[in-house]
């Protein structure tokens, strides 16, 4: 049997460097790499070689600096790989071995070698067709269709109940797996953040974050408050930051509840108001928070945090949202 659990990528990449050829092991934390075949959360069995042993239409897990992606072989020369789903990776990524078999959950997909010519002819017919901007307009669409309202019983259905809590340093594992599938946020802040700040029992926890957890005890949204000043973004105050509800289960009221409990553990840590920072085209998320009775803040605090995220490389126009928090 596979293991349910994988050390922390840092530690994965150590052992896998050290592996000799020939060896396999199971390998957590390629992310949604190889999506849709490779969710976050899904493990991967990897044949240690180089590659020299490897042919067109393989999958190859790739080193590509502290990340790890599983992406087909289009070429072995000169040698390339590609997402299955967009664009070619850059050159300089190290080769760790052969992807052998997909596992999620209970499942497990063996990737045999005759499956090649398959893989390489799906990963070029897919890749031409998202090259198209209308191809993308319309996944968009369909996407869309299928995650709005009327889905939502049959989501819920399948989700289950929802159990909405702050954060402990023990849920650091569903944090990971949600963060690989649906958060640009990188593993080592998450996980420094649980451990030193969010995390901590009262009285030394500073900021927090939410999730939205299942029976199972897997995360379907999350979203953390903090200072800025953590970040060195000279914004005072609490921000609502990385507010995610995984597709599955959005319009069932899950980041509302998310924000709630935030609002509440901003005030006990002595806030008095919070904030929001959100791309002016984000239709779902400004409704949210205006649901919730954030409202815009002045223009001078608008501009400031434009500013201060112009300097930090972004270029989207924010719309910034505060509400006052209940005592
Ligand atoms: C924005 C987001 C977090 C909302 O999560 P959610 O759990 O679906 O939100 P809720 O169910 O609590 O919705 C609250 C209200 O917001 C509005 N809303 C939410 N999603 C909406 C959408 N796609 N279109 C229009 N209104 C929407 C509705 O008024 C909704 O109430 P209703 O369902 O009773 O009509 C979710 O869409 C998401 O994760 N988006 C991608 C990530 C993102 O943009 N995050 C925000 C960064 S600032």
């Amino acid at each position: 049997m596979p293991p349910r659990k994988s050390p922390p990528t840092e530690v994965l990449l150590d052992v896998l460097e050290a592996l000799p050829p020939g060896q396999r092991l199971w390998v957590r934390g390629a992310g949604r790499s190889l999506y849709p075949l490779l969710r976050g959360g899904d493990s991967v069995r990897v044949l240690r070689c180089g590659p020299g042993a490897m042919s067109r239409g393989d999958v190859a897990l790739v080193r590509q600096g502290r990340q790890l992606v599983a992406h087909v072989v289009v070429s072995t020369e000169p040698w390339a790989t590609a997402s299955l789903v967009g664009g070619m990776d850059p050159p300089g990524g190290v080769t760790l071995g052969r992807v052998v078999a997909v596992r999620r959950g209970q499942w497990v997909l063996p990737l045999p070698r005759p499956f090649r010519p398959a893989m390489w002819m799906t990963q070029q017919a897919l890749s031409a067709a998202w090259a198209r901007p209308e191809s993308r307009v319309v996944y968009r669409h369909v996407r869309d269709f299928f995650f709005s309202g009327w889905s939502r019983p049959l989501r819920r259905r399948l989700v289950g109940p929802l159990d909405v809590r702050l954060l402990r340093t023990d849920d650091l594992d569903a944090l990971l797996a949600f963060a690989g599938e649906q958060l640009v946020v990188s593993p080592g802040f998450l996980r420094r953040q649980l451990r030193e700040r969010w995390g901590l029992p009262e009285p030394d926890r500073r900021g927090a974050a939410a999730g939205a957890f299942d029976a199972q005890g897997r995360l379907h949204g999350f979203a953390w408050v903090d200072s800025y000043r953590q970040e060195a973004l000279p914004l005072d105050g609490f921000w609502v930051r990385s507010l995610v509800v995984a597709p599955r289960a959005r319009r069932m009221g899950v980041a509302t509840r998310l924000l709630g409990c935030l609002m509440a553990e901003a005030r006990r840590q002595g806030e008095e108001r919070l904030y929001a920072d959100i791309d002016d085209d984000n239709t779902a998320s400004l409704r949210t928070f205006g649901g919730m009775g954030f409202r815009p803040s002045s223009p001078e605090l608008t501009w400031r945090t434009n500013l201060a995220w112009d300097a930090a490389g972004r270029t989207k126009a924010l719309v910034v949202m505060e509400r006052e928090l209940p005592p």
